[in-house]
């Protein structure tokens, strides 16, 4: 196989390539600037600082948001144990989306078992099982509830959500948004979406390394802090600063991997969030009218008249979705995920459980050429097998 034909459409889970400078930001940081950043006065430490908070600043204005309330910690799943630990309260009540990523819905079972916190999940009436913003008001309506939490597209279908709606239907209840799926990949102002809180990725659609997650939280929403820790501040006290960023950011940051997310950000931003929306929108779209013309092939929570991001999930008629992502994988050098994608809720919902799907992940470098090849393959195993 020649490594130059490999096509790598698993942006869905992590993004590759990374943004242009990503990879010269971490070598960067690495060989010059590798401080413990706001601990001590020495150069080393004070050129790291300059790169988190430069990245703080980058960060929150690809998105909209005010640096000051802008997190950079290990992960998105780690951002949304944080609010989720820090905002339900023993017999508190919870109303999420059937289409959720484990990184909430096991906290949130968590919750369920260790305070008896009342999980509501919203079906809705949709096949694709994406809700509206009425089904939302509608469960808040009768019962006190403490939050609603929801991702901004499912991480299987791609379908996105009406957040901003949804959020002003649900007011006052405060909305926190996995933004895992969108970040970096459609349009988003935090300043006007009106959600409490918002939490992403480093990694898939904002182009950086692994390793960095972003919480973005509202003015007037408060969070206690899921793990205590040295900050550089304060060293006299025993107890954690109560100003933010400190009292969220415990340990020493991942100076490399923010490096690498500052510049990813500095690139979408020149580049335009909504210049990656349009193509990755066009390839989809090539993709479910290449794949839907081959027999066999079904695409689950596909519309042609709905917002998607790049990924789309399909399967074909009696054959394994594992064998045939192994056989992409080893024959044809293309990248895909099969399986359940850490959403058995969503797979679940969409009638897909146990066997998952074959999910595509289109991202900003990937062309034409990619899709048509992964049409091309799909359709001589579709043939080859029946
Ligand atoms: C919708 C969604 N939420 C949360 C996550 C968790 O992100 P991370 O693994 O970067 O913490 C993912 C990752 O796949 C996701 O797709």
């Amino acid at each position: 196989m020649n490594p130059d034909r490999l096509i790598y459409l698993d942006n869905g889970a992590t993004s590759f390539p990374k943004a242009p400078g990503v990879v010269e930001a971490v070598a960067r940081f690495l060989e010059r600037e590798a401080g413990n950043p706001g601990r001590g006065g020495h150069r080393l430490t004070v050129a790291a600082s300059r790169v988190i908070e430069g990245a703080r600043e980058d960060v929150a204005s690809l998105l909209g948001a005010d640096p000051e309330r802008t997190l950079l910690g290990p992960g998105a799943t780690f951002w949304l144990n944080t609010v989720l630990s820090a905002r339900l309260r023993p017999g508190d009540r919870v109303v999420t989306s059937a289409l959720e990523h484990n990184a909430v819905m096991r906290p949130l079972r968590e919750l369920e078992a260790s305070r008896g916190v009342e999980v509501v999940v919203v079906r809705g009436d949709d096949p694709d099982g994406l809700p509206t913003a009425d089904d939302f008001k509608h469960q808040i309506e009768a019962t006190p509830t403490a939050l609603v939490v929801l991702t901004h597209a499912s991480n299987v279908t791609g379908a996105v959500l009406p957040v901003a709606k949804i959020a002003r239907a649900v007011a006052p209840v405060p909305v926190m948004v996995d933004g895992a799926q969108t970040a970096g990949s459609i349009p988003m102002d935090f300043s006007d979406i009106g959600v409490a809180a918002y939490v992403c990725s480093g990694h898939k659609g904002l182009l950086g390394p692994p390793g960095v997650g972003v919480l973005l939280l509202d003015e007037n929403f408060e969070v206690e802090p899921l793990v205590r820790g040295g900050t550089g501040s304060r060293s006299e006290s025993e107890e954690m600063p109560t100003n933010l960023p400190d009292c969220l950011e415990a340990g020493t940051p991942n100076g490399p991997g923010i490096a690498g997310l500052g510049a990813a950000c500095r690139w979408l931003t020149e580049h335009g969030v909504v210049n990656v929306s349009e193509h990755e929108q066009r390839l989809v779209r090539r993709l479910a009218d290449g794949l839907r013309e081959i027999a066999g092939v079904i695409l689950h929570g596909w519309r042609d008249d709905a917002s998607h991001t790049g990924v789309l999930s399909f399967t074909i008629a009696g054959q394994d979705n594992g064998e045939l992502a192994a056989r992409l994988d080893r024959e044809r050098g293309i990248m895909l995920r099969a399986g359940l994608h850490c959403a058995p809720a969503a797979h679940r919902r969409l009638g897909t459980f146990p066997d998952g799907t074959l999910r595509a992940g289109i991202g900003p470098f990937n062309t034409e050429d990619d899709v048509d090849g992964l049409v091309g393959a799909v359709r001589e195993f579709s043939i080859l097998s029946s």
